[in-house]
C-alpha cells in the first residue's frame, strides 16, 4: 500500500491589506449666538436702597450701604433696641448719630457709612 503522502507544502499566503485611510481634517466651527432679551416690566419696580442713596451720594456702593446697615443692626443695638428708622426726622438722626457714634466706638468712616445708610433707608421708607 502506497502511502501517498501528500506533502502539503507550506502555503504561505500573504495577505496584504493596505488600509488606505484618508484622514480628513475636520474643522470645528464654534458659533456663538448672542441673544438679546428685552424685558418689558409692566409693574414699576420698587426703587432699591442703592437707587435712593445714589441720588444723594453719587458713587456710593452697595458695599457701603451693607456696611452701614451692619453697624446699625449690630453695633448700635449693643445697648438698646431701636425705633424704626422712619420714626425719626433726618435732622434728629444726624444729631443722634453724632452723640451715639462715640458710644459705639465708631471710626469716622463707619460713622459716615452709618449715616448714609440710615438717611437713605429713611428716604426709601418714607418716600420723601
Ligand atoms: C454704649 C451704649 C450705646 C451704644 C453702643 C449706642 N447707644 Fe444709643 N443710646 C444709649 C443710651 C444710654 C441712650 C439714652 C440716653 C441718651 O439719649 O443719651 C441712647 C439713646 C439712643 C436713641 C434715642 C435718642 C433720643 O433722643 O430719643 C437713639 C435713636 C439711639 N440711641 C441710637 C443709637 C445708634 C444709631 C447707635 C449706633 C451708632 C447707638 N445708639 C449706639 C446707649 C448706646
Amino acid at each position: 500500500m502506497k502511502l501517498k503522502r501528500y506533502l502539503l507544502g507550506g502555503l504561505a499566503v500573504s495577505i496584504l491589506i493596505i488600509a488606505c485611510k484618508t484622514k480628513q481634517k475636520t474643522q470645528s466651527t464654534t458659533t456663538t449666538t448672542t441673544t438679546t432679551t428685552t424685558t418689558t416690566v409692566v409693574v414699576a419696580p420698587a426703587q432699591s436702597l442703592l437707587d435712593v442713596a445714589s441720588v444723594k451720594y453719587p458713587g456710593i456702593l452697595q458695599a457701603d450701604l451693607d456696611a452701614g446697615k451692619k453697624i446699625f443692626t449690630v453695633d448700635c443695638r449693643k445697648c438698646h433696641g431701636m425705633d424704626p428708622i422712619k420714626s425719626l426726622e433726618e435732622d434728629k438722626w444726624i444729631s443722634v448719630i453724632d452723640v451715639m457714634a462715640p458710644k459705639a466706638d465708631l471710626t469716622a468712616d463707619q460713622k459716615t457709612k452709618l449715616l448714609q445708610y440710615v438717611l437713605s433707608q429713611r428716604k426709601l421708607d418714607t418716600g420723601s
